[in-house]
């Protein structure tokens, strides 16, 4: 391993989510700020949404260490379930015990609503997570839109968080879900990282690991954005790679050929050469723009 090579006391780019990594962007804390909120409000659902590896269940894990102590979480992490399993992790989740034989929609929606009553009365909010949301049948969206039905004057007695990727909003536009879509009082759609946010994510795990970001040259950096397009989890697996071949050509610090080998070991080749070649596209347009600018500007002086 380079570990003791490049001076590090842990492996910063491992893809396990290890709180002590996590790096708030501004866009990270934006989308908990926006669920924080959402929350609060007396509406049923809050959604966040995000492109693959973006950090949403980073995001979600974190929003769980900050909600208030009287509150209790039912989670959902495998959502590929009928209507009828989903009730009963739901009861599982939250304590709740049943008989199998009886079971039916209604007998699980019973206890359920039974249990945020009580809640209710105990004081406690109860909050339902579900990650990986995308994968939910409209149908057991729809059961779950009636679990919060329960409500006092004031409030929801039954708060759900969904969490998924991009076709979780595509999957909600369908039409016998826009009573759900209705509900939802707050969503955030999380963007991959600027190319600031990257040098910063960078720099913050390899401080963690104690180690510099000077470990990788300042163009390394650049490309870092342009290859991964700001995705953290790719700009794990790529940095983790670009360590190791570096540590094995024994070069102190990153350069970008080695970066480039490590994404294409990692990517394929096709697709690097394919980011490359998209971003010296989007360059050349914008100079070209320029200079069309300066152009019209030059020949409006002399008109
Ligand atoms: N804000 C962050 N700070 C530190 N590490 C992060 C952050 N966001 C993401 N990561 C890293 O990227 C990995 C992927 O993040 P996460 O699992 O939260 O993404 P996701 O959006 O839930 O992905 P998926 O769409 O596959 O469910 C994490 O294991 C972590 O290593
Ligand atoms: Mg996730």
């Amino acid at each position: 391993m380079y570990l003791n090579y490049f001076g590090l006391s842990d492996n910063p780019f491992s893809i396990a989510p290890n709180p002590d990594y996590l790096y708030m962007s501004p866009r990270h804390k934006e989308a908990l700020a926006h669920l924080t909120f959402g929350l609060r409000e007396s509406g049923g659902f809050v959604m966040l949404t995000g492109e693959v590896g973006t950090g949403k269940t980073t995001v979600s894990r974190k929003l769980l260490q900050q909600l208030p102590d009287n509150t209790q979480v039912a989670m959902i992490l495998n959502p590929t379930l009928s209507a009828l399993e989903l009730l009963a992790t739901v009861c599982d989740e939250l304590g709740i015990a049943y008989s199998g034989p009886q079971a039916s929609l209604k007998y699980f929606t019973d206890l359920i609503l039974g249990k945020l009553a009580a809640n209710h009365q105990a004081g406690i909010n109860t909050v339902l997570m579900v990650d990986e949301a995308q994968h939910l049948l409209p149908e057991v969206l729809e059961q779950l839109r009636l679990l919060t039905n329960l409500e006092t004057n004031r409030e929801k007695l039954l708060k759900v968080v969904l969490i998924g990727q991009p076709e979780l909003q595509q999957l909600l536009k369908r039409n016998e879900l826009r009573q759900l879509a209705q509900r939802i009082t707050a969503r955030y759609h999380l963007l991959p990282l600027t190319s600031l946010e990257v040098k910063a994510y960078i720099a913050h795990r390899l401080s963690v690991a104690h180690g510099d970001v000077s470990i990788f040259s300042q163009s390394t950096l650049k490309a870092v954005h342009q290859i991964t397009g700001g995705i953290p989890r790719v700009i794990n697996l790529l940095c983790d790679r670009a360590l190791t071949l570096s540590f094995t050509k024994q070069h102190a610090v990153v350069k970008k050929p080695i970066f480039f080998a490590a994404a294409e070991q990692i990517l394929g080749e096709d697709v690097v050469r394919q980011r490359l070649h998209s971003q010296r596209k989007w360059h050349l347009i914008g100079v070209f723009l320029l200079a069309i600018g300066c152009g019209y500007g030059l020949g409006s002086l002399y008109v």
